[in-house]
């Protein structure tokens, strides 16, 4: 293999452009000509394909984003959208692809191999953590640490005014950002789509707090939890607690996307993306490169798209006990 071509897609996530750096500068390394994707599955059917080199990625290790940009290509759902992407594929001569993002990047990704079989490795690339294949995806712990820093703020105010925080932070169908701050950050409870906690549960706990004299409480939840959103779960509480608490909600979002990326995700890009490169040079094809267990280790597409990585329930557990 000669030609490859790196894309980001999806949403973006604090590390891609290590990642970038990583299959570039490897590249380089083993002698193989690398082209940038510019917008994902847009840039495919576009044909908006760069030449990248070395040079191309110094000084971006640190930098949020991906110098790459992304996007969630809705033409690439249809046959003659990937149809379009394959030609302007075969024109550039490209023969190998590395795709960095997440479920909807890797589910796009099988569907191309399927019909064009151009070889396609992964890495996987998202705040979320929810991809089966992998301990860790690259931006996780950024956005973790974004969450807290925030969360750590929010706690001063919570306390001078004695009141009950619900703080939403992202995680769509995933509760992993929100069980790693309501642990690192001390919240009292935790809402996360893969473990239904009623608020009745919820209003038990605050209580509970209430009676051992404390003043303030956090309570992170997952933007998917079954219950609602923030908002939702706050005015079902204000509904239904017997007294009255100084409520307030506050909406994380998209800060949590953003920012440079901690020395971990740094690190789990750069191997990633080093992994994913020499996997498809070595003949892996529809496959995410992971790690597990600190082994770098490849997972069909299929089941990386598939299969749930569940949340830990000692992880679950632990903020139960620790919190009141
Ligand atoms: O997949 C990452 C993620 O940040 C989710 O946590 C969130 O639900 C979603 O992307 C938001 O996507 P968008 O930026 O397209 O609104």
């Amino acid at each position: 293999m000669k030609k490859i071509a790196v894309y980001t897609s999806g949403g973006d996530a604090p590390g891609m452009n290590s990642c970038i750096r990583a299959i570039v500068r490897g590249a380089a390394y083993h002698g193989v000509e690398v082209y940038g994707i510019v917008r994902g599955y847009n840039g495919m059917i576009n044909g908006d394909i760069i030449p990248l080199n070395s040079q191309s990625v110094s000084n971006i290790i640190q930098r949020g984003g991906t110098i790459l940009k992304s996007a969630r290509s809705k033409e690439f759902l249809t046959t003659e959208g990937r149809k379009k992407a394959y030609a302007q594929l075969q024109a550039k001569g490209i023969e190998g692809l590395v795709a960095i993002g997440g479920n909807g990047t890797f589910t796009g990704a099988e569907i191309f191999y399927n019909e064009f079989k151009i070889p396609c490795v992964g890495a996987p690339g998202t705040i979320d953590n929810d991809l089966y294949g992998t301990d860790y995806t690259i931006g996780y712990d950024t956005a973790v640490n974004t969450a807290l820093d925030a969360i750590d703020k929010i706690r001063d105010t919570a306390d001078s005014h004695d009141r009950v925080f619900f703080i939403e932070v992202m995680g769509r169908d995933s509760g992993y950002i929100a069980i790693q701050c309501a642990i690192a950050g001390g919240a009292e409870a935790v809402m996360i789509p893969e473990n239904l906690t009623p608020v009745s549960e919820v209003m038990e706990t605050l209580l509970k707090g209430f009676s051992k004299a404390k003043s303030s409480s956090i309570v992170i939840v997952a933007e998917g939890d079954e219950e609602g959103n923030a908002q939702k779960v706050a005015q079902k509480i204000k509904d239904q607690m017997k007294i009255e608490l100084d409520i307030r909600v506050t909406t994380l979002g998209h800060i949590q996307r953003g920012g440079v990326p901690t020395a971990a995700d740094r690190i789990l890009a750069s191997r990633l993306g080093l992994g994913a490169l020499e996997g498809l040079l070595r003949g892996e094809k529809n496959v995410m490169a992971g790690v597990v267990n600190n082994q770098l280790v490849y997972t069909p597409f299929h089941d990386t798209i598939t299969k749930k990585k569940p949340v830990s329930e000692d992880l679950i557990r632990m903020v139960e006990i620790l919190s009141t």
